[in-house]
């Protein structure tokens, strides 16, 4: 596998600098009108009068669409009837109830985007509201257990409860015990690039959509529903995406709402969310509460684990946010109960955003492991090396590969650990506080079907396509270089196409199974183009002569082309096998002891996934994790007005995220890992993994600065002071 591995450049880096890529609002569609939304400014109640004239009268408007007057839709999927993780319950102007604040209320159409944007906010509306209850912290809303289970597709969903040994009577006898609540507020995805839609019909029943999506074929598959077509009739485009951790790994309103404004003006219609239309309407990580008790012996040995909680969901839809997943997975111990539970506020959706439930769970478990280690001055390494799970502790199924051993001792070598003095405040710089955290890195090696076709031509390139998309992640780039190392093809040779429901089936690129499952696909479309070929050299024959270059053989029995096609399925061995990836992360920070300003001042984290398809990619994705998960520590904070239901920070100037003056020197190691059962390739995906030990890493270590311990995301000034 020459051609895997290597940092080779992104494929589409050149387009991607000099403009040549086009992103789905960017794409050039002939006699395009412009939409924009209008939201709505109540966080729940009724529309009780809409005044649409002056909207209707201003320059250039085509169209405003209301409840009054838009297309009357099939019956919509609801909270107890939706099919799949991404069949989000949508507002698509059916009726006048408002549910959240900013949910879409109408869209206005013009000739022009300044228009548009300009007849927006003409519309007048008057509501009835109502009372709202949008903090989990401090609603008295019950909690509950999610609605029945549905299957997933974008994330698997998990078990809500698990059980094992008793643990009631483990913690009444272990000799210490940690029990603590952790905390996380709503984030906020923003990816660069925000929801971005163009629609355009062919005649009454066929559509086509160029869609800012992580998938393609459930995006196909929800607007065909909700818009009453057959899947077939609906055709999505979705080229280059500028991030989407999550927000776009399904359907939100925005995008059946610009169909229905294109039907509505007979032209194609353009709609891009605004920066702050991103807070809102599509998505967000839920609030979180989060209970872990802990026993353990005086050894540091774990006894039992309790840990439950529960995270926000709107009162329509479902969402459930498996925070105890890495507890079920990460420690041996033989008494374990995880409770996860939901509660329904007047928010829109949550939904998944990078490493769902693994960070948010980390977060909560890693951070009463360090409170363990203090109460027993144990390190915190030696503590975690100490309940090592050699077999997965919920299945007891052999891991895969698991490679955490050499993570903790690699990172923790490049780190310096071994010089830490364990004591809070005990190392300082100057005046500041300084202090050295770590935490444990994981997520689970997803595999879902995924197919693809390889062809090889006669003047010897080839060109593979699968139907998958590139988030910003290098898709193509990775898929090119599989392609090229199963081909036995220079790089440049091969040209890898994705992002169009007219190719082959892929899954939604989210929970980090991209990479894995679409490469599993290419690799095998790919040995099988060769073997055809080979084939056909020998009349039939057995002894496939793969050493005369494929032009050739083509050339010899005068044939243009020839093609194959794979379609990948989890291989068996997952019903054997434990299969994640692990990592270890370290992160030093500085802590103004006047002011209680946190710096990081330097992180390492060591990672093993399997094989590694591009080192530059590869670690440009755990990079971003580990910058995120600084973010999550230290930054992100979606702020409700607790009266109005109002979100009020919605900019990037009041959400705050990191800026390069935040982010330190940061250090991504590779554990080389072996995996011959995770897939065909042997590829565990990277694109989450370096968010989940992040924030408990630096909460950590802010407690080793300052002696503070901070169970309540963001870590900011006032709760240091
Ligand atoms: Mo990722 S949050 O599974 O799109």
């Amino acid at each position: 596998m020459k051609k895997i591995g290597p940092p080779v450049d992104r494929v589409d880096g050149p387009l991607k600098v000099t403009g040549g890529a086009r992103y789905a609002a960017e794409v050039p569609v002939a006699r395009v009108a412009h939409a924009v939304l209008v939201l709505s400014t109540i966080a729940r109640g009724r529309i009780t009068g809409m005044d649409t004239g002056k909207a209707e009268r201003a320059p250039g408007v085509l169209a405003v669409i209301t409840h009054k007057n838009a297309m009357h839709l099939p019956p919509q999927p609801t909270r107890e009837t939706r099919a799949s993780q991404g069949d989000h319950v949508l507002q698509l102007l059916q009726d006048d109830h408002v549910l959240y604040n900013r949910q879409p209320i109408a869209i206005v159409v013009a000739d022009t985007f300044e228009r548009a944007q300009h007849a927006a906010h003409l519309v007048a509306v008057r509501y009835e509201a109502a009372p709202v209850d949008v903090d989990l912290l401090r609603t008295r809303t019950a909690a509950r257990a999610p609605h029945p289970p549905y299957h997933g597709t974008v994330a698997q969903t998990l078990p809500v409860e698990s059980r094992r040994g008793d643990v009631a009577a483990a913690l009444a006898a272990a000799a210490v015990r940690v029990e603590e609540v952790y905390t996380i507020p709503a984030e906020t995805h923003n990816p660069m690039e925000p929801h971005a839609t163009i629609a355009v019909w062919h005649g009454p029943t066929h559509l086509t959509v160029y869609d800012s999506t992580q998938g393609v074929f459930e995006d196909q598959r929800k607007l065909a529903a909700s818009l009453g077509l057959p899947r077939e009739n609906v055709r999505v485009i979705s080229h280059y995406i500028g991030g989407g951790f999550g927000t776009k790994g399904a359907v939100w309103s925005h995008v059946p709402l610009a169909a229905m404004a294109a039907q509505k003006v007979g032209r194609p219609v353009k709609l891009v969310l605004s920066r702050p239309q991103m807070f809102g309407p599509v998505g967000a990580r839920p609030q979180i509460e989060q209970r872990v008790v802990i026993g353990a012996g005086r050894d540091g040995v774990l006894a039992a684990i309790r840990h439950e909680g529960r995270s926000s969901v709107s009162q329509f839809d479902q969402f459930c946010e498996h925070f105890t997943a890495p507890t079920r997975a990460l420690y041996k111990c033989p008494n374990l109960d995880t409770t996860e539970r939901v509660v329904s506020l007047d928010i829109a959706t949550p939904c998944q955003m990078r490493a769902p439930g693994e960070v948010t769970g980390t977060f909560a478990l890693e951070s009463a492991l360090d409170e363990l280690a203090v109460k027993l001055a144990i390190d915190p390494l030696e503590l975690r090396l100490r309940n090592y799970a050699e077999t997965d502790p919920e299945t007891g199924r052999p891991w895969s590969s698991k490679s955490l051993r050499q993570c903790y001792q690699t990172a923790a070598e490049k780190f310096g650990w071994s010089r830490k003095k364990p004591q809070p405040r005990s190392m300082v710089d100057g005046k500041l506080l300084v202090g050295w955290g770590m935490a444990t890195a994981t997520y689970p090696a997803n595999v879902r079907p995924a197919s693809a076709i390889a062809t090889l031509f006669a003047d010897g390139t080839a060109l593979v396509r699968a139907g998958t998309q590139d988030i910003g992640t290098g898709t193509y780039t990775v898929m090119t270089q599989v392609a090229a190392d199963a081909l036995g093809l220079p790089v440049e040779k091969v040209r890898f196409e994705l992002g169009d429901t007219d190719m082959p089936e892929t899954p939604t690129s989210g929970g980090s199974c991209t990479a894995a499952s679409v490469g599993s696909a290419v690799h095998q479309a790919c040995l099988g183009a060769r073997e055809k070929l080979a084939r056909l050299g020998n009349g039939g024959g057995a002894d496939p002569s793969v050493d005369e270059p494929f032009a050739a053989q083509l050339a010899r029995h005068g044939m243009k082309r020839i093609e194959a096609r794979y379609d990948a399925k989890q291989l068996e061995t997952r019903d054997r096998y434990a299969m994640r990836a692990f990592g270890a992360q370290f992160v030093e920070v500085r802590v103004d002891p006047e002011l209680g300003e946190v710096r990081v001042s330097r992180a390492v984290g060591a990672f093993a996934a399997g094989r590694i398809l591009n080192a530059k990619t590869a670690r440009s994705q755990l990079l971003g994790g580990m910058i995120w998960g600084i973010s999550m520590a230290l930054h992100e904070n979606t702020v409700y007005d607790p009266k109005l239901g109002r979100i009020m920070n919605n900019d990037l100037s009041e959400y705050l995220v990191p800026v390069n003056l935040d982010i330190p020197a940061i250090d991504v190691l590779f554990v080389p890992e072996d995996d011959p059962y995770v897939n065909e390739i042997g590829v565990k995906g990277v694109g989450e993994i370096g968010i989940t030990g992040m924030a408990a890493a630096v909460a950590n270590a802010v407690y080793h600065a300052t002696g503070r311990r901070i169970r309540d995301l963001p870590i900011t000034l006032d709760k240091l002071l």
